[in-house]
């Protein structure tokens, strides 16, 4: 259900999923592992590293951080992965975007072995969300999904306009609000910088998903009355006195009271993805290819045991 504040935050939700992961793992002696490669990251990708690591010392999961300088090769970033794809102790390999640009984004993606796939880089992955076969799924889509699914958001036939058309984030997304089944079933619309009527199209969407990494860009003007609003951006901003925040692409301030409810930056999608990241691991730990349940089976699991 959509709360009386209109506030569609995350924490519940990370909180049911990581009470099921360290459940899941408490009594098993061999932990989850997973490599987590980060080559020269910008603002936003070491705010996100920085609560990956602190989530996996809260679940007791053993996290290898390798930080690379930005000169790394691709080759050197190729056998790095080469290894730890072959590594039996290794469950959940997690390649940070963006990468410099000397680095192919999707050779780096098609390398990574697709069962331990953390953010669905592989094209194996990224065509199973296709067609919607049971596979690890990328973090920040499946955390907009899971917030669809948790708050009860009803999307059946609805008008989704997703701002931002990247592989990681827009695209899969898009996809999955296609799947048939609860809280997707929707009519998808995707714009990008090159979209002509970007505010024609959100003026009409049931539901705003705003991910194109521009602090405050989704104004009032540009929806329409009780629209649902996800924010996936991460903007960093810094305040008059010189402090360090982030914000959303969606103006919070200028949009609450015309929305019908609007997840906030920070608090929102970012937590969930975190989280997400971790059923992943989770996921890859237990055997993706031997679970039989799809992620959607996972989070009706984690949901119905509250
Ligand atoms: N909350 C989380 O967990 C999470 C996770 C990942 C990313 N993020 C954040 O989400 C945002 C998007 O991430 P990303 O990795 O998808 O970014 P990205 O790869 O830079 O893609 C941005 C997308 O937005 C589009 N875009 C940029 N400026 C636009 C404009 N003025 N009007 C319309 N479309 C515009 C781009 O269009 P073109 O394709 O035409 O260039 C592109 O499709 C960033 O703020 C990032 O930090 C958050």
């Amino acid at each position: 259900m959509i709360p009386e504040n209109k506030r569609l935050i995350g924490k519940p939700i990370s909180k049911l999923i990581r009470d099921y992961i360290k459940d899941t793992i408490k009594d098993r002696p061999i932990k989850p592992r997973m490599i987590l490669i980060q080559v020269a990251g910008d603002a936003a990708s070491s705010y996100y590293v920085q609560s990956i690591i602190r989530t996996a010392g809260k679940l007791g999961i053993d996290l290898d951080l390798k930080e690379l300088p930005a000169q790394t090769s691709q080759e050197e970033l190729l056998a790095l992965i080469g290894a730890a794809n072959i590594d039996d102790s290794i469950h959940g390999i997690m390649v940070q975007e963006p990468l410099p640009g000397h680095i192919d984004e999707n050779v780096i993606g098609c390398a990574i072995n697709p069962l331990k796939d953390m953010d669905s880089l592989n094209p194996a992955n990224l065509g199973r969300l296709m067609l919607d076969i049971n596979g690890l799924t990328p973090c920040t889509p499946t955390a907009v999904y899971t917030m669809l699914k948790y708050y009860g958001i009803e999307t059946k036939g609805r008008h989704i306009v997703i701002i931002g058309r990247s592989a990681v984030v827009g695209k899969p997304l898009a996809n999955m609000l296609l799947w048939k089944k609860p809280f997707a079933d929707a009519t998808v619309s995707v714009v990008h910088s090159r979209s002509l009527q970007l505010k024609e199209l959100t003026r009409q969407a049931d539901i705003v998903v705003a991910a194109l990494g521009r602090a405050g860009f989704v104004t009032a003007d540009m929806i329409k009355e009780n629209a649902i609003l996800i924010d996936v951006g991460i903007n960093e901003v810094i305040d008059a006195e010189g402090k360090q925040g982030y914000v959303g692409d969606i103006d919070y301030n200028s949009c609450i009271d015309k929305s019908l409810a609007i997840s906030p930056v920070p608090g929102g999608v970012g937590i969930v993805t975190s989280s997400v990241l971790f059923l992943n691991l989770l996921r890859a730990y237990m055997g993706i290819d031997q679970d039989n349940k799809s992620i959607d089976g996972f989070l009706s699991l984690i949901f119905d045991e509250t």
